[in-house]
């Protein structure tokens, strides 16, 4: 029998994106999916002491309030990041902010950071005891001036119910954020957030795939001496290639999906490079295949993430891409992902 999802999805598309984005959420959060069952053993994975049953994750933003993790999980996700999440709650942008450029396989977002805030995510994170292989991803909310007492205030309520934390210092619709990127105020948040968390919960940066060469060598070595757990790359790009068709291509804000494949398939691979293959890498911009997960992992990411391809291809996504991947770990002789990480540079 078809999942309730895949019955949903091309209904979904005949609703406004953000409707639909709502209506996916709630359709996760009502576990009337069936369960995804167990993953094939070559996927299996282990980073920062967890056992990953599978490399490919729910990207941050499609579940920014911890409300649809669990359904994430159950379709078959081997980890979701929640997020992004800011100290106080927040509204985000006027609508429309969420464009389809379905010529593209792409979409253009400039949601602003619309979330529940620290504590009702906290509250909503205490209420169950499993939560599965869990990210959270850290904002900062618009008006702050001093970014570093957000990041802080987000570890402080979020850090104990993290496999991992991350400070998205990458989105590209908050005023200032990307400046974060900078080495001398992304060490300044680095230390406010390990100051503010009490435990030891592995730390990461997710960067933008716009930054120029000598930004990607800086925060390698800021990455390598400042010990992080890893990078997340990539976030939206506000490039516009030339390639885009559709109607809403000019649209301000990040664009996500097909056209950032390539980028940041060649960014994954630079970062490696840089970072000596020393660093677990998460690749994230439009994969929505098992080629494209196992590309991205040849290039050195360790853990994978996709959030566009499920809005054009549905649910059924996921088991896809982990049985096309399987066979291709297999055809080249690989019996586990770490062993394929960063291939293509031997
Ligand atoms: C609607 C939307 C909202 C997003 N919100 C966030 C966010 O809050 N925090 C974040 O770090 N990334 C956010 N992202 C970026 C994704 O996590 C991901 O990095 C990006 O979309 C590239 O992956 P994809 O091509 O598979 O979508 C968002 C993306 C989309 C499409």
């Amino acid at each position: 029998m078809p999942d309730f999802l895949s019955l949903l999805l091309p209904a979904l598309r005949l609703l406004p994106p953000e409707l639909a984005h709502r209506a996916a959420v709630r359709a996760l959060q009502s576990g009337l999916m069936g369960n995804a069952g167990s993953d094939d053993p070559v996927l299996e994975t282990e980073l920062w002491g967890c056992r990953f049953p599978n490399p490919v994750g729910l990207a941050a933003g499609f579940d920014k309030s911890a409300e649809a993790y669990r359904g994430a999980h159950r379709l078959g996700f081997g980890f979701v990041e929640i997020g992004s999440v800011t100290p106080r709650p927040q509204a985000g942008n006027p609508r429309p902010r969420l464009f389809r450029l379905a010529a593209d396989c792409a979409v253009i977002n400039r949601m602003g950071f619309n979330n529940d805030g620290v504590r009702r995510v906290a509250e909503r994170l205490a209420r169950q005891e499993t939560r599965g292989i869990l990210g959270i991803n850290l904002g900062k909310n618009k008006e702050t001036a001093d970014a570093a007492t957000d990041y802080a205030e987000g570890a402080r309520h979020l850090a104990r119910f993290a496999d991992y934390l991350v400070l998205n210092v990458s989105s590209p619709n908050t005023p200032g954020l990307r400046a974060l990127q900078d080495p001398a105020a992304l060490v300044r948040l680095i230390e406010a957030v390990r100051a503010a968390a009490a435990h030891e919960t592995p730390l990461l940066v997710k960067i933008a795939p716009d930054l120029a060469p000598e930004d990607e060598r800086d925060i390698a070595r800021v990455a390598l001496d400042h010990s992080l757990a890893g990078l997340i790359l990539t976030n939206t790009t506000t490039a516009r290639p030339a390639s885009l068709r559709a109607r809403h291509r000019d649209e301000a804000g990040g664009l996500s999906g097909a056209p950032l494949r390539a980028p940041a398939t060649a960014m994954l691979g630079r970062l490696y490079r840089l970072t000596e293959g020393r660093l677990p890498l998460i690749g994230v911009g439009g994969i929505a295949t098992g080629a494209d997960a196992y590309a991205r992992i040849r290039a050195g990411a360790s853990l994978l993430q996709l959030y566009t391809a499920l809005v054009y291809a549905g649910p059924g996504l996921v088991a896809r891409i982990k049985r096309e991947l399987a066979d291709r770990l297999r055809a080249d002789g690989f019996s586990t992902v770490s062993a394929a990480v960063g291939a293509d540079h031997r």
